[in-house]
């Protein structure tokens, strides 16, 4: 059924290609839900303000709730057939109870019934993706109680830098999707506003209560003007932008997994439940779930981009371009979570080789600035120490062995001021664990970050996001 038959001479149909080409039933079929839902509220308010009869309205609010259980139960199936899902719904109603379901779209537009429905479906999808990073906040928190003594060379350029410890990396994690679910929280906000009384885009001439519709659906507040209620479609974009950042800190967290998982690094070996083999070489066993999600971020910022574009330059209000935010939010939104899952099996079940990592941060002079440090701490002046430094790392470099491993004669014949503590001062754990002050890798430093992230997770879990 057409809902929009009258104005058209009937002589010829909407082209074949043409129909199949602007419906949208494939994709927003997902939301029939929401619509239901919607027109539930709707009608309800209809029949409260006398608009149309509470006869009508009672069949209207039934008819719509035996819809919602048939699709539920599989009884009810979505066809093709209709342009969108507002149209099935509307003409399934209309042909479950006759003429009452013709009032049902009194005072209201698919314009402002799309954007109700593309909010209530973001701000559900909020809470499912939330949930999936706390339980990632989760699993993060938890490996990184176990590693706050496991020493691992820091990076920066991917050249050894200094060392610090599992637990400190990972926690760096931990702020970023920490970051990104405070930003779940900001866009639900955006997400958060009733559009139903904007009409097609100037409203309407029947007395809605507005704000009885609202509080049905529990939306926080009303949109406040007419065209920006069905032009509005800031709150997808947010939406996507936070994904992509999430699918950002993914992709980083992936990238270092593959490299460590490289026989060079041997930091980590993920679990054969998380691995694949190669067709031809036998040894192998890949992170292809690590490098797929690592495309798959790609696959999110087009979603992103591509959405920004559409909405780029288009006069207000509605305009049928609009249309293709929902294939946009959906496969953004479909592929977070699939990505989440995954990653959170996977990194829960990786084995760090805690051996490999010492190794690797006792090689390439890690602590060569605790060794200009310590000169610093005689009273030697930083620039000066950084040179005298560097000039052991040349000479440790020429003899083949770490800092540690020179001779204190060694160390006497670059600069005078050295004493045996140097060693103590210049030891993997000790260079890690003096770094105490707040934010540092040093282990009473880390435990309190533990801390503070415990907290933060006790009130993800209590869904309290005031303290957040
Ligand atoms: N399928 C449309 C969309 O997703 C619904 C709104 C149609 N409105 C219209 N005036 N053609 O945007």
């Amino acid at each position: 059924m057409k809902l929009w038959g009258g104005r058209f001479s009937g002589k010829v149909g909407l082209d074949s290609a043409a129909n199949s080409f602007h419906s949208s039933i494939m994709f927003d079929q997902r939301l029939y839900k929401y619509d239901i839902i919607g027109s539930i509220a709707h009608a309800e308010m209809l029949g409260k303000q006398g608009i149309i009869s509470a006869g009508d309205s009672l069949a209207i609010v039934e008819g719509l709730r035996g819809i919602l259980a048939d699709i539920e139960s599989r009884t009810l199936e979505i066809t093709p057939d209709s342009e969108d899902i507002h149209s099935f719904v509307e003409a399934e109603l209309i042909s479950r109870i006759g003429d009452a379901g013709r009032r049902l779209h009194t005072g209201r537009s698919r314009n402002d019934q799309v954007a109700l429905d593309m909010r209530m479906y973001v701000r559900e999808e909020i809470g499912e993706v939330k949930r999936l990073v706390s339980d990632l906040l989760g699993v993060i928190l938890d490996l990184s109680k176990s590693h706050t003594k496991t020493i691992m060379p820091g990076f920066t350029h991917l050249q050894k830098a200094q060392p610090l410890t599992l637990a400190h990396h990972l926690m760096c994690y931990f702020q970023m999707f920490k970051r990104d679910y405070r930003r779940l929280n900001n866009c639900f906000d955006s997400a958060d506003e009733m559009p139903l009384g904007s009409g097609a885009l100037a409203a309407t001439t029947y007395p809605l209560n507005r704000d009885y519709v609202r509080e049905n659906l529990d939306f926080s507040r009303l949109t406040e003007n007419s065209l920006d209620g069905v032009s509005d479609r800031d709150f997808c974009i947010e939406f996507i932008f936070v994904l992509s950042l999430i699918m950002l800190h993914l992709s980083r967290f992936c990238e270092e997994l593959i490299l460590w998982a490289s026989e060079d690094f041997g930091f980590v070996e993920m679990s054969d439940a998380y691995s694949t083999g190669s067709s031809i070489m036998p040894q192998k066993k890949n992170p292809d779930m690590a490098e797929l999600i690592r495309g798959k971020t790609g696959r999110v910022y087009g979603s992103l981009v591509a959405l920004l574009t559409t909405m780029k330059s288009l006069p207000l209000a509605y305009n049928k371009d609009m249309q293709e935010d929902k294939e946009a939010t959906f496969d953004a939104v479909d592929t977070v979570k699939s990505c989440l899952g995954v990653f959170v099996g996977m990194i829960s079940t990786a084995k760090f080789n805690v051996v490999n990592m010492r190794k690797s941060a006792k090689g390439g002079y890690t602590n060569a600035t605790d060794a200009a440090d310590w000169l610093v701490k005689k009273g030697v002046a930083f620039r000066e120490a950084h040179e005298i430094s560097g000039k052991l790392v040349l000479l440790a470099i020429d003899k083949g062995v770490c800092l540690d491993e020179l001779s204190l004669d060694d160390f006497k014949r670059v600069s005078e001021a050295f004493d045996e503590s140097v060693y103590a001062a210049i030891s993997l754990e000790e260079c890690v664990n003096s770094r105490s002050i707040i934010g540092a890798p040093a282990e009473s430093a880390v435990l309190e970050a533990i801390k503070s992230a415990e907290a933060f997770l006790q009130f993800t879990a209590s869904g309290d996001s005031s303290n957040l």
